[in-house]
C-alpha cells in the first residue's frame, strides 16, 4: 500500500481527483468506480472542475457505484443515486446509459447484484476504485464481519454504520439494509484509492494499514491489493 499524507481534506480532494483525471486521460473510455459519502466530494467537485475546463471529459466513461441503501425512493434525498447526480453526473458530460447504480427497490436482490457484477466484468472490469472508509473499517458497505464477502450481495448495515449515517436522515427513517459491491469485487479493481479524512478515522487507518488482514477490519484486505493508495488528511493519519 502506498500512503499519502495531505496537510487538509482540500488538498487531499485535488490529488484523488488528479488520479482519476490521468486515467480518463489515458483511457477515455475507462471505467471507474465511484463512492458516495462526505469524503470523495472534494474530488467530485475538482473532477467537474476539470471537465467544465475541458480538461477532461466523461463522454465514454462508465461509472459504477459501490452501493446504494435499499427500500429508500431512489429520488429521496439521502439515495446514493441522488447523491452521485448532484455531486457530480449532472455536472459532467456522462451519459446516462454509462451510469451503473444498484437498484435498492429491487424485487429479487439476488438478481439485481448478480446482473451488476455480471455488468462490471462486461465492461472490462474496473480500471479505477474510489474508496472510502467507515469508522469501524467498513469499505463500500462490507461491515466488520466472519469472511471477506465475494461479489455483490444485499446486507444488514450494523450499529456504528446506522449512528454514523443517520444524522442525514431527517425525512424518512435510515434504511437498515443496502446492496454493495463485495470485497471480492473491490479487490478485482485494477487501482484502488481511498481517502479518509478526520480523526473518527484514524483508528480504523491504523487497522487497515498496522494490523492483520482480518474480515473484522474489511479494508485490511487492501494490504494484498497489488496498486493501492491511501489518501489521508493529518488526523486520519495521526495513529500511524
Ligand atoms: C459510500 C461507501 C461507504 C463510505 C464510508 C465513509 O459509497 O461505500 O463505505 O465510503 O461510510 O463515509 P464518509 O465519507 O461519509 O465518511
Amino acid at each position: 500500500m502506498e500512503i499519502r499524507i495531505f496537510e487538509d481534506a482540500a488538498s487531499l480532494g485535488l490529488a484523488a481527483a488528479d488520479i482519476f483525471a490521468q486515467t480518463i486521460k489515458n483511457k477515455p473510455s475507462c471505467v471507474l468506480g465511484l463512492a458516495t459519502g462526505a469524503s470523495p466530494i472534494p474530488t467530485y467537485n475538482r473532477l467537474v472542475e476539470l471537465c467544465n475546463a475541458k480538461e477532461i471529459s466523461f463522454a465514454d466513461v462508465k461509472t459504477f457505484n459501490l452501493d446504494e441503501y435499499c427500500d429508500l425512493p431512489k429520488d429521496d434525498k439521502n439515495s446514493y443515486y441522488t447523491f452521485m447526480h448532484e455531486n457530480l453526473f449532472n455536472l459532467v458530460d456522462i451519459k446516462e446509459e454509462n451510469v451503473n447504480i444498484l437498484d435498492g427497490n429491487a424485487a429479487d436482490a439476488e438478481k439485481e447484484a448478480a446482473d451488476f457484477d455480471a455488468a462490471i466484468k462486461a465492461a472490462g472490469g474496473i480500471d479505477v476504485q474510489l474508496l472510502g472508509i467507515g469508522n469501524n473499517g467498513h469499505i463500500g458497505f462490507n461491515e466488520p464481519a466472519d469472511a471477506f464477502t465475494t461479489g455483490t450481495f444485499k446486507v444488514k448495515l450494523t450499529e456504528s454504520t446506522l449512528q454514523a449515517n443517520s444524522r442525514y436522515f431527517d425525512e424518512n427513517p435510515m434504511p437498515h439494509y443496502a446492496l454493495t459491491m463485495g470485497v471480492g469485487s473491490i479487490m478485482d479493481a485494477k487501482k484502488i484509492v481511498l481517502i479518509a479524512t478526520g480523526p473518527a478515522k484514524a483508528q480504523a487507518i491504523f487497522n487497515t494499514v498496522k494490523g492483520e488482514v482480518t474480515p473484522q477490519v474489511p479494508a485490511s484486505i487492501l494490504q494484498q491489493h497489488p496498486d493501492c493508495v491511501l489518501l489521508l488528511d493529518k488526523a486520519a493519519a495521526s495513529l500511524l
